[in-house]
């Protein structure tokens, strides 16, 4: 058997070296691991240099050091935020406790839920994507998603490491099975179903990365409270990359309204058909993107009433987010919440025990920060004198889980009957002919400092680096 240093190819801060067992499961899992980077990892990019941020350490000077590297050589490291001292529970039937450093037996199979349905959004992201580096429209823009590809693969790594050290031998399970799901695979599928759809050109990606990624932040963030420590800390690290994947979504969609508006008021017309002509997203595609990446992504948060979402928070597993800068009892024994349901033809609110509601609080926190970054959006329009706004659809728009899958609601939140639907859905979700717009629009663009007609160049390089930088290199 090969021996590896694993401290010098696995950056950790957790004592791998110490850790025999530990280690053991990590040598049977990495191959396996690499294997599933060469199937199912960006295409046709095995010898790419890329310049990539590695994490070395959690310190400010240490989890962002760039430089070329292939990506089946990165540095898949495990880190943990440094402890707390003598940290507590904060929420929950368990307040005021010591967090706990090891898993409570009787929390065991739901934690490893929790972690393995996290664990599995990973590296089903990286599937999905695996197709777009072929369709770059600059070498900028083909690192960001590399960059993207490979911090999903950490965090699967994240997550494995929680399962091979605190779960034992369905632990090691769990690992393995992370690694043999596909996403969009009809017979072993990714868990959650936004993780099964196509992510087919850039412009879904950036609306991926804005909407889809940002659910992965309130899920983390809601980790990071959790009395479980050693996941608290995992995820908290996990939350400074994730701000990344955000920034390529949010400043991706920016950069297309930017370059649609100036071929606007270039043609001085906003006729979608001139202005696909001239080769630009025209803003009602951008919307209709929009809306399903939205009404997709915030299925993810699960049903509005959820006894699991109870249990979840009342044992302590995981928090609401931002916990901790909540004025209540953290508790929530006998508190409402009010939910959406339709009711003879429209929406009514119905107040249920904010317990079970958890679910809807987290999905309406994570709304209330999408809309910010919608309202950045348009300031790019407004600023090129442009009288259109992009705006979230309501949150009963398209729904497949909870009480609102079962109506069909107008973006503005009317409730219609499914002639009513038909007749409009077009105008409201992209429909094939939007689809194969957008996709006859992406070609391949890696000459240094060159963008696609159809997208703005960034404000700034990675990491100060000029416009033309050779981000990657091919081998
Ligand atoms: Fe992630
Ligand atoms: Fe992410």
């Amino acid at each position: 058997m090969s021996t590896i240093d694993y401290s010098d190819k696995i950056p950790n801060n957790v004592n791998l070296s110490q850790d025999r067992t530990l280690q053991r499961a990590l040598e049977q899992w990495q191959p396996n691991y690499l294997e599933w980077w060469g199937d199912m990892g960006p295409e046709g990019s095995q010898n790419f240099d890329v310049y990539l941020r590695t994490a070395v350490s959690v310190d400010p000077q240490g989890w962002a050091q760039f430089g070329h590297v292939k990506m089946p050589d990165y540095r898949w490291g495990i880190f943990l935020n440094p402890a707390e001292k003598e940290r507590k529970i904060h929420f929950g039937d368990h307040k005021g406790e010591d967090a706990w450093q090891d898993v409570p037996g009787e929390h065991r199979a739901n934690l490893r839920r929790i972690i393995v349905t996290q664990g599995d959004t990973e590296p089903a992201s990286v599937e999905q994507q695996r197709h777009l580096g072929l369709t770059c429209p600059s070498l900028y823009d083909l690192r960001n998603l590399f960059q993207v590809n490979v911090e999903e693969g950490r965090h699967l790594w994240a997550m494995v490491y929680l399962l091979h050290k605190y779960f034992g031998r369905d632990g090691r399970e769990e690992g393995e099975a992370l690694l043999e799901r596909r996403s969009g695979n009809e017979d072993n599928p990714r868990i959650l179903q936004a993780f099964n759809e196509q992510t087919p050109d850039w412009l879904s990606f950036f609306m991926f990365t804005y909407f889809t990624d940002r659910d992965g932040k309130f899920q983390l963030c809601a980790l990071a409270e959790s009395s479980f420590d050693p996941l608290a800390r995992t995820t908290k690290f996990m939350l400074t990359e994730e701000a990344h994947h955000m920034f390529v979504g949010e400043s991706g969609v920016s950069r297309v309204i930017q370059r649609t508006c100036q071929m606007m008021n270039e043609l001085k017309t906003d006729d979608p058909a001139r202005l696909r002509e001239a080769g630009v997203i025209d803003l009602p595609t951008l919307q209709r993107y929009l809306n399903f990446h939205f009404s997709v992504t915030i299925d993810l948060f699960g049903a509005d009433e959820s006894s699991n979402a109870a249990t979840f928070y009342s044992t302590g597993l995981k928090g609401r987010f931002e916990e901790g800068k909540r004025a209540d009892d953290h508790q929530l024994r006998g508190q409402v919440y009010r939910v959406l349901q339709a009711q003879d033809g429209r929406l009514i609110e119905r107040e249920v025990p904010m317990l079970n509601a958890l679910n809807e609080v987290l999905r309406d926190d994570y709304i209330a920060d999408s809309r910010a970054g919608v309202e950045r959006w348009n300031k790019v329009i407004e600023k090129a004198g442009i009288p259109f706004r992009l705006k979230l659809p309501h949150k009963a728009f398209h729904r497949s889980i909870g009480a609102l899958s079962n109506v069909k609601v107008s973006p503005e939140g009317r409730v219609l009957n499914n002639e009513q639907w038909l007749a409009q859905v077009d105008e409201w979700l992209p429909s094939l002919a939007d689809r194969s717009f957008v996709a006859g629009l992406m070609g391949r663009v890696v000459e240094p400092g060159r963008f696609a007609n159809w997208i703005a160049p960034p404000v700034m390089g990675i990491n100060r680096q000029p416009m033309d930088f050779q981000y990657v290199r091919f081998g």
